[in-house]
């Protein structure tokens, strides 16, 4: 029997695992994060799955289907944090799948196809700043240049690996082959107001919008700032504010792109130093490509503007870029059907936020269904859903699995 009151229960406890007290933090191959992923195998392994850390730190789980060895239905989420984040991001898709499991394990049900469940590591990015390490690494497209990022310590991703018992030599073992995977299906908090605007428990996404990820830093000069009069200064912070507000009017150049900025750093950070450096980041969205890259064209083409007119060096790097995905058409409307069994209207939504099948598409056709989430808010504390809209996603999700058709 499916149980909403057991997932919310084990959102809950998840969110005890936290850097951050009072609040939830859980970077990847933190001291938390390890918690976190020994509590998902055993509830794995309760639900009758084989269940495993793979070599590259993401949880993985695997029911057999009636015939050993079969390929896979591949579900799940992320299990790593945005900083104060909210309970569901991620961890809500890969419990659901769980609780799918023990539904068809406890009917002794066996299908023609394994299910495997998969708990991502860093999809966020929050400690590395390269997100979607863990289903890069299963879908083969991880860059190995990832492996030297550092987080703000200085450690190596390579170093954070063995650091936590894994060895990124192994890397290639968790590379899955197109036909060993029928399909990636993921479910999710909507991160947005639509579902709940229109009184609707679950949704069905229709494509991920696809994202690009900027670093900038401009070279100025430190001085004192009491002596040097303001027409001779070079500094970044003045030319990075400039920059943000460039960034901020060609993000609203279009209603289908966002862009942000979301951390900056300015050195070497003193009341009364003129800064001498500023890096900050650059997030653009947009369910166009060419929209988006047209985008980090013009942000590019001004900050190089305001640095040369302040006298600043600048550089600007592209960290990261995946582009649109579009869900597949055969799944979504498996979805849609399993969607109207529950009695639902079955409404199609694009997805703002970027999700693990951003990476896994590059191995097998995606879709997700979206569970309405509280005001839209998300990578916030205060994200919230409700048991019984937690029990409709899980039961969609379940109907889905149950007459899933694999596309011959
Ligand atoms: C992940 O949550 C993202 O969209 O940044
Ligand atoms: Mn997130
Ligand atoms: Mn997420």
């Amino acid at each position: 029997m499916l149980s909403a009151a057991r997932i919310m229960q084990r959102c809950d406890s998840l969110a005890r695992h936290s850097e951050l007290p009072g609040g939830l933090t859980r970077v990847f191959l933190s001291r938390e994060y390890r918690a976190a992923a020994d509590e998902v195998i055993g509830w794995m392994r309760e639900a009758g799955m084989r269940a495993e850390l793979d070599a590259i730190g993401n949880v993985a789980g695997r029911y057999e289907g009636n015939r050993p060895g079969a390929p896979c239905l591949m579900l799940g989420s992320h299990l790593d944090t945005v900083r104060d984040a909210g309970r569901y991001d991620g961890m809500l898709g890969v419990i659901a799948a769980i609780e799918c499991v023990a539904a068809l394990a406890g009917k002794g049900r066996r299908l023609p196809f394994a299910i495997e469940v998969l708990g991502f590591g860093d999809e966020e990015g929050v400690r590395f700043g390269t997100s979607m390490f863990g289903s890069r690494g299963v879908s083969g497209t991880l860059d190995p240049a990832v492996l030297e990022a550092r987080d703000a310590k200085g450690v190596t991703l390579r170093e954070a690996l063995r650091e936590f018992g894994l060895n990124p030599a192994r890397a290639p073992q968790v590379v899955r082959k197109k036909g060993e995977v029928l399909a990636y299906a993921e479910l999710h908090i909507e991160q947005g107001p639509l579902l709940e605007a229109e009184g609707l428990p679950v949704g069905v996404v229709s494509a991920i919008n696809g994202f690009s990820r900027l670093r900038a830093t401009l070279h100025g000069e430190a001085g004192h700032a009491g002596t040097v009069p303001m027409h001779l200064r070079r500094d970044a912070l003045a030319a990075a504010a400039e920059c943000v507000l460039a960034i901020e009017r060609i993000a609203r150049s279009d209603p289908g792109l966002v862009g942000t900025v979301g951390r900056i750093e300015a050195k070497p950070g003193a009341i009364n130093v003129i800064p001498g450096e500023v890096q900050f980041t650059i997030d653009f969205r947009a369910p166009r490509d060419a929209l988006r890259e047209e985008a980090v064209r013009s942000a590019a083409t001004a900050v190089q503007q305001i640095a040369a007119a302040r006298r600043l060096r600048c550089e600007v790097q592209k960290i990261q870029e995946l582009g649109v995905t579009a869900c597949a058409p055969w799944l979504i409307e498996q979805f849609e059907r399993a969607v109207a069994a529950e009695g639902l209207r079955a409404r199609r939504l694009p997805s703002g936020a970027g999700h693990d099948g951003q990476a896994i598409q590059a191995i097998a056709d995606v879709a997700m269904l979206f569970v309405r989430c509280k005001g839209g808010i998300s990578h916030n504390p205060a994200e919230s859903i409700t048991e019984a809209d937690a029990g409709a996603g899980a039961r969609t999700l379940l109907g889905f699995i149950e007459h899933f058709e694999a596309r011959s």
